[in-house]
């Protein structure tokens, strides 16, 4: 099995001492709109000092939980796939290029093929966060102390990718590296795959070994960090890939994995068939209880579909199995669970309002945690299982809420729950629809 050597946790160490920096999503469409070999090869060197900054943040993090929890095996491995990826990148053979292409590399370029050349916008304050609310606590100074080499470019400065002059020539070294770099995060994706289920394996084995009956708030906050480090490091990574792929082909409503036109309705539906056909299954019902949707059928936003999907999925699943256990699964008759879609200037709004019963006033903050569930048992958490997320049982992870919570601000969006315990809950979905906010990382 790898392991890291001390020389690397030592570079490791040193990168980590830069803070992260922020991408809106704003900033990801206007740059990739076709990128040329050139602007992808900047993007390269962007993302080559980025990942491994967000990377060493997560591996020294990992390292230093409270409590006995990094000692965890299943911590350790997460820890050192982190350090792996970290090492990947940062070994990637550059190639050599003529001062000539270097020249022509840093020359501002136009972009989406033919407007002048402008600087991305701004990204802003993302509103959903308390300033430094997902930010790790290491030593984030910025300041370089000598051991190993210093990323090129102060953090400072860093912008996300600009781009390079499209219409020359590119040597055939730029293509191939860039292919190279796009295989090796392909690579890292997978590895990272299994990342939830594996982490949360690690607190099942902590909580087993210290007999602890819940988490608290250091762990709640360093889970929260997390995933949310991992949300960004996958849409950068990502993102990246499609990019690279979609110089071939692309379908015009995307760049990258983002699609400017992002149909509301159609994911709501697609959201609501399978939440209603995971709860037929999970409740052996001949029908799940009915689901209205109230949404435009032209309602299009930019937003990366899976993220929208995955929130809606969750969120319904939630709602039907609150309907079907407060009503009894013999009925054959539930009351309908609503969602209604609201388009406003700065937000779209996706309310979800069931007759689940709703949750008592004392248990609304549990539900944000991690691992709070009311689910009995446990499924059991093989890794392997489903390599992405938790998406296929009903419920019983207790992680829908807080990592639905996570992508919603994310993209400086939000999740809101009110209930009404002996009736229901409604769910409050805020989409930010000015997509100019950065990244909640710094
Ligand atoms: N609409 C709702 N009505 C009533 N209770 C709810 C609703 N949504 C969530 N809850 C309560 O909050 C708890 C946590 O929800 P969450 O989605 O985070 O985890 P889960 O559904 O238990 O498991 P999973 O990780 O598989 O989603 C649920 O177990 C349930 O008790
Ligand atoms: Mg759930």
């Amino acid at each position: 099995m790898w392991k890291p050597s001390e020389r690397l946790m030592e570079t490791i160490r040193h990168y980590a001492s830069f803070p992260a920096t922020g991408v809106s999503l704003r900033q990801m469409v206007q740059f990739g709109d076709r990128p040329s070999t050139g602007t992808l090869f900047r993007a390269s060197q962007f993302l080559s000092e980025e990942l491994p900054i967000r990377l060493a943040h997560r591996v020294q993090d990992l390292g230093e939980l409270p409590d006995g929890l990094s000692e965890m095996p299943s911590i350790k491995k997460v820890q050192d796939w982190y350090a792996q990826s970290f090492e990947e990148i940062i070994t990637l053979p550059r190639p050599s290029l003529t001062q000539e292409v270097r020249n022509r590399l840093l020359r501002p370029g136009r972009m989406n093929g033919g407007s002048p050349s402008k600087i991305l916008s701004e990204a802003t304050q993302n509103p959903s966060i308390r300033e430094g609310q997902y930010r790790s606590s290491t030593t984030a100074n910025g300041t370089i102390n000598g051991n190993g080499k210093p990323p090129a470019v102060a953090a400072a400065g860093r912008r996300y990718f600009v781009p390079a002059d499209g219409n020359v020539d590119w040597p055939p070294e730029l293509n191939d590296y860039n292919q190279r770099f796009s295989r090796t995060l392909q690579q890292i994706k997978r590895r990272h795959d299994s990342v939830v289920t594996t982490v949360a394996q690690g607190i099942l084995e902590w909580k087993r070994e210290r007999q602890r009956m819940q988490i608290d708030s250091t762990i709640q906050s360093f889970l929260d960090r997390f995933y949310m480090s991992r949300i960004g490091i996958r849409m950068l990574i990502g993102q990246h890939i499609a990019l690279t792929e979609q110089t071939h082909v692309k379908h015009p409503n995307y760049v990258g994995i983002i699609c400017t036109k992002t149909n509301v309705r159609d994911i709501a539906l697609e959201a609501i068939e399978n939440a209603r056909f995971v709860c037929e299954d999970y409740y052996g019902l001949f029908e799940a209880p009915k689901v209205q949707l109230v949404c435009k059928d032209d309602l299009n936003f930019m937003y990366v579909p899976g993220h929208l999907s995955h929130m809606l999925f969750e969120t319904l699943k939630n709602s039907l199995r609150a309907v079907v256990e407060q009503h009894g699964a013999d009925r054959d008759q539930f009351p309908v669970t609503k969602v209604i879609v609201a388009e406003g200037k700065e937000d779209i709004t996706i309310k979800i309002t069931d007759e689940g019963g709703g949750i008592p006033r004392s248990a609304i903050p549990l539900v944000w945690t991690y691992m709070y569930t009311t689910v009995e048992q446990t499924p059991s958490l093989d890794p392997d299982f489903d390599k992405s997320d938790f998406k296929a049982p009903m419920a019983g992870f207790g992680y829908g809420l807080p990592i639905s919570r996570l992508y919603a601000r994310y993209f400086g969006g939000d999740l809101k729950l009110i209930s009404m315990e002996g009736y229901g809950t409604d769910v409050y979905l805020h989409l930010n629809r000015l997509s100019s906010s950065s990244e909640p990382l710094q």
